[in-house]
């Protein structure tokens, strides 16, 4: 995760902001940003209704769709002792809401070359020796915006078991709301990253299609029908990638592309 991504300024004309005693109207509720009360339509995103208050974001926003991890938010509602940890692009404001944005998740990772590293049982314990400190409490599976069974997939890297580690960390978006949370301070998503690079590399067999699809782009061969596609609707091209062809499902191995 880069440095102050997480950062967001306030514009120089913000909207009017009314008093918390006023009263709010049917379709808004009152959420605070920064300890200062905002009144923002119901049913937005924690993103949009940042916007909606006047601040804008230079960093921690990149996808708006739950893929990029850049947007990870802590948030208390009133009288609840439970923080809260999400994406401020798919979370949805709820009336008192406290929100801040989190200046980064500082995650140390290991340098490796990928072309040299050795793919034995007990890499990613060596690459991450913290992941022996897990103490098991669940937490950054409870954490996680992507259901994603983090700790099970740090006690298969605990286990050296690469494949499931990387299989059972295939969702990770790397927003590092785990890692932030951790008592043992692993840094989850960089672990699953190189599992899933070992798996990749070293341990899933390679697809024909995919060798043969590389050299012929080195060709050129797809110049044309790439030019074809850019210029194509968007419900056209969903269309052709919803019929594509699929190796794995055609010939009943892994390489699929
Ligand atoms: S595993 Fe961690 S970094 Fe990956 S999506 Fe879940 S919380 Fe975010
Ligand atoms: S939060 Fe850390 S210590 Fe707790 S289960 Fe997850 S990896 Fe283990
Ligand atoms: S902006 Fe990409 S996940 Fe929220």
């Amino acid at each position: 995760m880069t440095e102050g991504k997480q950062v967001f300024v306030e514009k120089k004309k913000v909207k009017k902001i009314k008093g918390k005693d006023e009263k709010l109207k049917a379709d808004e509720i009152e959420v605070f940003i920064m300890g200062k009360s905002y009144k923002v339509p119901a049913g937005l995103t924690i993103m949009k209704a940042l916007e909606y208050a006047g601040y804008r974001f230079i960093r921690g926003c990149g996808c708006r769709a739950g893929f990029c991890g850049a947007c990870s938010t802590v948030y208390r509602i009133e009288d609840e002792q439970k923080l809260g940890f999400d994406l401020a692009c798919q979370k949805v404001v709820e009336n008192n809401m406290y929100l801040v944005q989190l200046p980064f998740v500082p995650g140390v990772k290991a340098e490796y070359d990928i072309e040299k590293i050795d793919p034995s049982d007990s890499i990613l314990l060596e690459m991450y020796p913290e992941i022996a400190r897990c103490v098991s409490c669940n937490t950054c599976t409870k954490s996680c915006p992507q259901d994603i069974d983090t700790m099970k997939y740090i006690q298969m890297a605990v286990r050296g078991d690469i494949e499931r580690c990387a299989e059972i960390s295939f969702d990770c978006i790397q927003c590092g709301l785990c890692a932030m949370r951790c008592p043992a301070d692993i840094k989850h998503y960089h672990l699953a990253q190189l599992a899933r690079r070992l798996r990749g590399k070293y341990i899933d067999p390679r697809s024909k299609n995919l060798a043969n699809r590389v050299k012929e782009i080195d060709q050129r061969k797809y110049d044309e029908e790439i030019v074809k596609l850019i210029k194509m609707p968007n419900k056209d091209i969903k269309e052709l990638y919803v019929k594509r062809k699929i190796e794995a499902e055609d010939e009943g191995d892994l390489g699929g592309d």
